[in-house]
Order: C-alpha cells, then structure tokens, then sequence
C-alpha cells in the first residue's frame, strides 16, 4: 500500500481507530540502523511472512506476534513501523497505560473491541501496544477486588485475544521481567534491541548529520563523544550539530565542534535511568578529542 496508498484510507483508518490509538502509514517509516543479531531475525522473519504458501504445505504458519523490548529511544517503535511498512501496512499506535488508565471498569470490553475492529479491518492493520508492561503486568500477588480485579480481567481479555487475532502484532516494553508469563508465551518473538554498538553508532551519525558531508574523522569523533547513547540522543546530538551550522553563525555563537557539542551537552541529557555517555560523564577527554579533528571545510 505505501505508493499507491490511497488517499482516504488514513481518514478511514483514524475514523475506526482514532478512540484507541493512533495510526501510522507504510510511506511515514524510517529504516532503523541495527545491530547484526538485530538484522538477521528482522531478515529472517520478513523471509519467513513472504514464504506463506511453503510454510502452511507443512502445516506452518509465518510468525505474526513479536515483543520487543530496550531501553528508551533505540528504535522498538521504529523497527516495528518499519517492519509493517516493507509489509505495505498501516500500525495502531495504542499507548497502555491510557487503555488501564481511562477506561477503569471496562478496560476488558475496551480491549475487546478494539480487537474485533482490527479482525474487522481491510487494511490489514497491525497492532502496536507501547509501554505493553502497563497492560500485561504479571498477575501474581494481586487480590480480588478494585484495581486488582481489574488487573486480571485485562490479562485474561488480552490472552482471550491474542489467540484469536491473526494479524500482526507487536508489543514493546522497557521492563520484560514485568510481563505475565502467559502473555509473554502468546509472543512466538522476543526481540532485544540494545544501545548501538560503535559502528550502529557510527552509521547513526552519518545517517543524521546529512545533507552535512562531513569527514570520516569528525564522524567518528562525534560518534566516540555519544559512546552510551541511546539512538534518539545521537539523532537529538547531530540535529543540535547541524541546527548550529545554520543558525549559529547569525545568532554569534561558535561553530567549532567542541563549542557546539559542549552547547548541546548543556541542553540535554540520557533519559532517566541509563548510564551517562561519554559526552557527559568525560566531557573535558570528549572536548580535547573533538578539538582536534578536521570539521567541515
Ligand atoms: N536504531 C535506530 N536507528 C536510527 N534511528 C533510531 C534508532 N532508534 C531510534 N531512532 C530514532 O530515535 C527516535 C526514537 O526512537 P523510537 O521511538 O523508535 O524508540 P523506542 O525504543 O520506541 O523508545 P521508547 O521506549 O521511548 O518508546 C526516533 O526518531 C528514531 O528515528
Ligand atoms: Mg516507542
């Protein structure tokens, strides 16, 4: 569906969806930049959606339900859009908490109708469940009433309906240990998407300094400086870099690179609860290091 989308099928989508989540289109994804073992389940799990006819001559059916599970801003969200786009179809976004939060009491029936309108749906959509620990808490320990009851009800609609949805569906969480086993079995896919490594790091910068060229050393130094950093704190780092190359030189500032990542240093930081990179916790080293390669001509 991504080039010949048509145009009415995001209203329509957001007229069925739109109470329960948000919608997101094949032509909207960015690839994301993976690790190997990242690389190689996502390429075997497309091999294996586009092997249908072999797979159910043998009384197989391609994989369809996969939890992903990282820190903050490595890409689970990304990953599943992208994957949904190379299979040309429309993702519900469903924020957890908002499901157990607003709808208390009814969570179950909320659950339930939103997956009748997918089994309903001729998109095809996929289902994303973000921050999926909110929803699929373990239920050892809880008690029988209030919010304990509700609890249980929400995990006995969702595994009613896991079993019974046959479209794609991913779940993302920061927190597996958290999820309930049963639920955690309807998964026939665990994926871990960990901090990049250096050269995912590498390419993350390069990706996001374009349209900049800048030399192979100043990348690999801005890369070295992020050494720690969550994707979405590189993206945030380059776009910080190039924001300055535009505007520093009419607003007075330096554009040196240890001037700006210094700024950019000042003006943001890893999310709560993952360790400090390189930038930040050796900020004089990282500097020193930067002020010594070759930057843009
Ligand atoms: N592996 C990656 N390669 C390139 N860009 C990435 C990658 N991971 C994240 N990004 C960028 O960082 C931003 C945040 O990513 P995303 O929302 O996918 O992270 P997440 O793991 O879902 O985070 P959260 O746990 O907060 O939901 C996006 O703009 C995305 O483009
Ligand atoms: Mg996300």
């Amino acid at each position: 569906m991504a080039d010949s989308e048509p145009a009415s099928a995001r209203s329509d989508l957001e007229r069925d969806f739109g109470t329960h989540g948000e919608i997101v289109m094949p032509g909207d994804a960015q690839p994301p930049i993976l690790t190997p073992p990242v690389r190689a389940a996502l390429h075997q799990w497309l091999f294996e959606m586009n092997a249908e006819t072999e797979l159910r001559a043998v009384g197989l059916k391609p994989r369809s339900r996969c939890l992903l599970s990282g820190p903050p801003g490595c890409g689970k969200t990304t990953l599943a859009h992208h994957i949904t786009a190379r299979l040309g179809v429309p993702m519900l976004v469903i924020q957890s908490h908002e499901i157990v939060g607003m709808y208390l009491g009814q969570s179950g029936s909320r659950i339930g109708k939103m997956f009748r309108q997918a089994r309903r749906d001729r998109y095809g959509v996929a289902l994303f469940f973000d921050e999926f620990d909110a929803l699929a808490k373990k239920r050892e320990g809880l008690g029988s009433q209030g919010a304990d009851n509700e609890r249980a009800n929400i995990t006995i609609a969702l595994l009613q309906e896991l079993d019974r949805f046959d479209g794609l569906l991913f779940a993302a969480t920061n927190v597996t240990k958290e999820i309930d086993a049963a639920i955690w079995r309807r998964f026939q896919m665990q994926i871990e998407i960990g901090l990049p490594g250096p050269a995912e790091r590498y390419a993350i910068v390069k990706m996001y300094l374009a349209p900049f060229e800048v030399a192979d050393d100043a990348v690999g130094a801005i890369a070295a400086a992020l050494d720690g950093a969550a994707p979405s704190l590189i993206k945030e780092g380059c776009e910080a870099i190039k924001r300055s190359m535009v505007l520093g030189p009419k607003m007075g500032l330096p554009t040196d690179l240890p001037s700006i990542m210094d700024r950019f240093a000042n003006s943001a930081s890893a999310s709560e609860g993952m360790p400090e990179p390189a930038l930040w916790s050796a900020r004089r080293s990282v500097l020193a290091d930067l002020a010594q390669v070759e930057w843009l001509a």
